[in-house]
């Protein structure tokens, strides 16, 4: 009895450690899939499904350049980007959490949804002003551009809200774009800016 317990003890101990071994193997690539999606699933509750936001204040996140989204990420939480929520939200992930969710979320398409709160009477001053103030930097109406991020249909109130930010210098602005910005002011007042929005947050 005692001889066969040990036998039999033995063999599970070695299909253990080769099972173990295998799962060793095959766990880092798995649980690293596993986790992105995880982690993704956290950000689809507000960002939507793919990161294609569905309500007017919370910017879609699907499609950006690994390195904007990742620049995002870090300015939140260094708080160099003003925010509501995701300064304590970025803070709980790791550099090498933030490229997976950026990788996950950049290989998704960005939708462009229809946005019913878009004043669609804004939309051709708004073309003319973009194409004066604005797409020197967001090009191709604002899909894409150098570290710019997308503004072609991205959310109409986050935009507006970005827009403060900067003019309220807690977000900071590149010389260039600072100059833009204060230009249009003189020329518009802030409504320029909503006009703009409203164009941009309209292209599909
Ligand atoms: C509770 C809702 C909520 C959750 C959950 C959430 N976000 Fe956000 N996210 C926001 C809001 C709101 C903003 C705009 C900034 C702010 O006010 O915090 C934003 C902005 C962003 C931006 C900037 C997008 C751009 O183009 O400017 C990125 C990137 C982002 N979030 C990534 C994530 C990731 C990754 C997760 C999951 C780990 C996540 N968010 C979870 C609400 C949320
Ligand atoms: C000289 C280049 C330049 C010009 C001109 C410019 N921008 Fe930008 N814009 C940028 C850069 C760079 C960023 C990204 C800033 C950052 O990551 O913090 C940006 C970001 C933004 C964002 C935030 C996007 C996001 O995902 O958070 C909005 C909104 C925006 N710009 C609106 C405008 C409007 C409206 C105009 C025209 C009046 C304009 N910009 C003109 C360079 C420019």
């Amino acid at each position: 009895m005692t001889t066969r317990a040990r036998g039999w003890g033995g063999t599970t101990l070695s299909a253990a450690l080769l099972l173990a071994g295998g799962l060793a193997l095959a766990a880092p690539a798995q649980a690293a899939e596993m986790d992105v999606e995880v982690m993704a699933g956290a950000c689809t509750f507000c960002h939507g499904t793919d990161g294609n936001g569905v309500g007017a204040a919370i910017p879609s996140i699907s499609g950006l350049p690994v390195e904007q989204f990742e620049y995002m990420m870090t300015s939140y939480q260094e708080d160099a980007n003003p925010s509501t929520v995701m300064g304590r939200i970025a803070r709980g992930y790791t550099d090498d959490q933030i490229t997976a969710l950026a990788e996950y979320f950049g290989s998704k398409p960005f939708e462009r949804l229809p946005q019913p709160w878009i004043n669609v009477a804004m939309i051709p001053e708004g073309k003319e002003l973009a194409a004066e103030y604005c797409e020197s930097c967001h090009e191709n109406e604002g899909r894409e551009g150098e570290g710019v991020g997308i503004l072609a249909g991205q959310k109409l109130y986050y935009m507006e809200f970005s827009v403060d930010d900067f003019l309220n210098e807690h977000r900071e602005m590149e010389r260039r774009q600072a100059r833009k910005f204060r230009d249009l002011m003189d020329a518009q007042g802030r409504e320029g800016f909503t006009k703009i929005l409203n164009y941009y947050a309209s292209v599909n």
